[in-house]
C-alpha cells in the first residue's frame, strides 16, 4: 500500500485482512486510518466516536494533522452525517454551512455513519485538498469496510 491512489480492489481486501482476528477496537480502527490515508493519499483519515454521555462526536484513532477533539450536534458535516444516518458527500466545505475547519488544507470531505446494534456509534470521516474528491462510487467502494466494521463493533474490545 505504498502508491497514492492505489485501487479500491486491492485497498478493501487489505483492510479487510488488518481487521481479522483481532479484537481490539482502537488498533482496527487506527489501523485502518492509516491503510486508507496511506493508499488513496487523502488529507486525513480518521474517525469520531459517539460520546453518548457527553451527546457529541469525540475523536478516536485517525491519520493525519491534529483534529478537533469533539464535534456538537448540529453542527459540521460529521454531525450531519451522525444524525441524518447518511452518507455526506461535499464536494466543497467552504461552501457547507456550519462546516468545522480543523485543517485549512480541506477543500472536500466524505463522511460516512457507522451502524452497530441500530444505532450510529461512529463516523468515518476523510478529507481531500483537492475539490470535488469523492462521489457515490467511493461510498459503495468503501461499504464492504464499513460493513465489516459495523458487523464487528459490538464484538470488540474498546
Ligand atoms: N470537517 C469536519 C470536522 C472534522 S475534521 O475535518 C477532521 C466537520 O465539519 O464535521
Amino acid at each position: 500500500m505504498s502508491s497514492s491512489k492505489a485501487p479500491y480492489k486491492t485497498l478493501i481486501p487489505q483492510c479487510l485482512a488488518l481487521l481479522k482476528g483481532e479484537p481490539s477496537l482502537v488498533a482496527n480502527l487506527a489501523n485502518v486510518s492509516a491503510a486508507l490515508k496511506q493508499s488513496r493519499g487523502w488529507h486525513w483519515v480518521g474517525f469520531y466516536r459517539v460520546d453518548d454521555a457527553r451527546d457529541e462526536l469525540v475523536l478516536g484513532p485517525f491519520q493525519g494533522p491534529v483534529a478537533c477533539t469533539r464535534l456538537r450536534r448540529g453542527k459540521g458535516v460529521c454531525a450531519a452525517a451522525w444524525e441524518t444516518v447518511t452518507p455526506q458527500i461535499v464536494p466543497n466545505v467552504h461552501e457547507f454551512s456550519g462546516h468545522v475547519a480543523c485543517s485549512n488544507a480541506t477543500n472536500s470531505e466524505l463522511v460516512i455513519p457507522v451502524e452497530a446494534g441500530g444505532r450510529v456509534v461512529a463516523v468515518l470521516d476523510i478529507d481531500s485538498v483537492e475539490f470535488d474528491a469523492f462521489s457515490r462510487s467511493d461510498v459503495e467502494a468503501l461499504k464492504p469496510l464499513i460493513e465489516a466494521i459495523e458487523g464487528s463493533w459490538n464484538q470488540w474490545e474498546a
